[in-house]
């Protein structure tokens, strides 16, 4: 009886291993969402090893954040190693377009800027540097592309790291497109309100063809690199191409880099941590800065400081219907590559610690606009109003399948947690190493 217990125990425990892909943490990276899974793609798993894996986080099923659904895909792996790129769905949701970055050849293990555009097909797995025509695509690091309902990608300025051992370098205030239909490349010519040179922002689509460009780090002329205040919004009209900006009103915000942010449909950018200009904590940790205002207006909902996340920086956000899920990034609190996924909802403005899937959108009766002009982390935002039916879908399993797998997955826990533990005691303080508060 106990010995059986203990086999089952055991054998449960290897599906779960072999079941439950783990992935290395990270920060630098770039997620999308394409038919249900957030793939994560390129990082630095510390200051000199990077990741090329390609693998996804399940947002077919249920989880909680301590039992996480992700799997690798076998022949995903990214041709190069990078970091700090961007990366942006195409108008077929199948095709990802990772642009710039930090780009390091797998074979040489060594810098190679000779291409900027690597292509993934989701529906085949196959990487691709296709033939891009135009201007010439500029070597830009610390970026964010957005897409608009054309195909066109719009990329604002950035770095060109030229000195690849300091990591330090130019940054750039040009706004370039990438049409990714015909494949072209151009670096608009644009002399009007130009904003000063600016990288590491957060950039969002809103569906009038406005991208808003918050935060990051700017060369305003001085001898040194500055912050941007979160109050002092850039603004690019894709109509236009005319540049414009803007006070925002509210709550103080504290200026930062390597912050995250989603778009809601309704509207609203949710940013989420990031760091000072010396990789100090900012506060708050989350903030909302709503678009439905004229000026733009700042808030912090007292909820969100309830069950915040620790203070992290260098990880990504996507949202799903109501869900903004953040990935990887440093944990600057601890002082180490982050391997927890925090959840806001942004329906409840609240922290959680499940994920449940919306219900099918066939059967829903509040049909979920996935929009595509959006966000921040190039993914597809979706309306806040599908949130309400998202508790009804958990799935019901055979409960002793479930309370199996329960237990193998708090083995697996304990495990990691004890390795974790090992680890963390044995590391030393760490940050990441980019072109920065140089
Ligand atoms: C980085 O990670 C690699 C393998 O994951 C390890 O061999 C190396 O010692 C690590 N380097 C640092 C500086 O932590
Ligand atoms: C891509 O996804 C969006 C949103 O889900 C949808 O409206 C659009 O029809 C899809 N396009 C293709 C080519 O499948
Ligand atoms: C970017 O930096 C590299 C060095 O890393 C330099 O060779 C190149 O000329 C720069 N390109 C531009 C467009 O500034
Ligand atoms: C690049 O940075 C390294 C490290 O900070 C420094 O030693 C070197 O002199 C720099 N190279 C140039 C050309 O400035
Ligand atoms: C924003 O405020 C500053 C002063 O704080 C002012 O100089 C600037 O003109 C304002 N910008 C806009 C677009 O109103």
């Amino acid at each position: 009886m106990h010995f059986s217990f203990k086999i089952i125990f055991y054998v449960i425990f290897l599906i779960n291993s072999i079941l439950c892909y783990d992935p290395p943490k990270r920060a630098g990276h770039d997620s999308v969402i394409i038919n249900n899974r957030l793939l994560v793609l390129a990082g630095e798993k510390n200051q000199s090893s990077y990741t090329y894996e390609l693998f996804y986080l399940d947002l077919s099923m249920s989880f909680d954040n301590t039992n996480l659904p992700w799997t690798l895909i076998p022949d995903g792996n990214l041709p190069i190693n990078n970091r700090f790129s961007t990366a942006i769905v195409g108008l077929d949701n199948s095709t990802i377009f990772q642009i710039g970055g930090f780009i390091i050849n797998k074979d040489t293990l060594d810098y190679d800027f000779s291409k900027q555009v690597y292509t993934y097909d989701y529906s085949t797995s196959k990487w691709a540097t296709p033939s891009i025509i135009g201007d010439n695509v500029p070597p830009r690091q610390q970026i964010r592309g957005v897409i608009d309902n054309s195909g066109i990608i719009y990329i604002f300025g950035g770095v060109n790291a030229t000195n690849l051992t300091a990591l330090t370098g130019t940054r750039y205030n040009d706004m370039n497109t990438l049409d990714t239909s015909s494949l072209t490349w151009r670096t608009l010519s644009i002399s009007e309100n130009l904003p000063f040179p600016c990288c590491d922002y957060s950039a969002s689509l809103l569906p009038n063809g406005i991208i808003v460009y918050i935060g990051g780090q700017e060369d305003s002329g001085l001898t040194y690199y500055v912050l941007v205040k979160m109050k002092s919004i850039k603004l690019f009209d894709t109509k236009k191409l005319e540049w414009s900006s803007m006070n925002a009103t509210g709550d103080d915000v504290d200026s930062r880099w390597l912050f995250s942010s989603v778009l809601t449909s309704d509207g609203y950018i949710i940013i989420f941590g990031g760091c000072s200009y010396y990789y100090f904590s900012v506060s708050p940790n989350l903030a909302i800065l709503d678009t439905n205002k004229s000026p733009y207006e700042w808030s912090i909902p007292s909820n969100s400081k309830v069950n915040s996340p620790p203070f992290i920086y260098g990880h990504s956000s996507n949202l799903y219907f109501n869900y903004m899920i953040i990935l990887f990034g440093y944990n600057a609190d601890d002082q180490i590559y982050n391997s927890q996924v925090y959840i806001y909802d942004t329906t409840s403005n609240k922290w959680v610690t499940s994920f449940n899937p919306p219900v099918s959108t066939t059967t829903s009766t509040s049909t979920s606009i996935s929009t595509r002009t959006s966000s921040s982390t190039s993914t597809r935002t979706s309306t806040h109003t599908s949130a309400n039916t998202l508790t009804t879908s958990t799935k019901k399993s055979s409960k002793g399948l479930a309370i199996g797998l329960g237990l193998g997955i708090s083995a697996v826990v304990v495990i990691s947690g004890i390795f974790i533990i090992i680890f963390i005691s044995r590391r030393k303080k760490r940050i990441l190493r980019i072109s920065g508060n140089q």
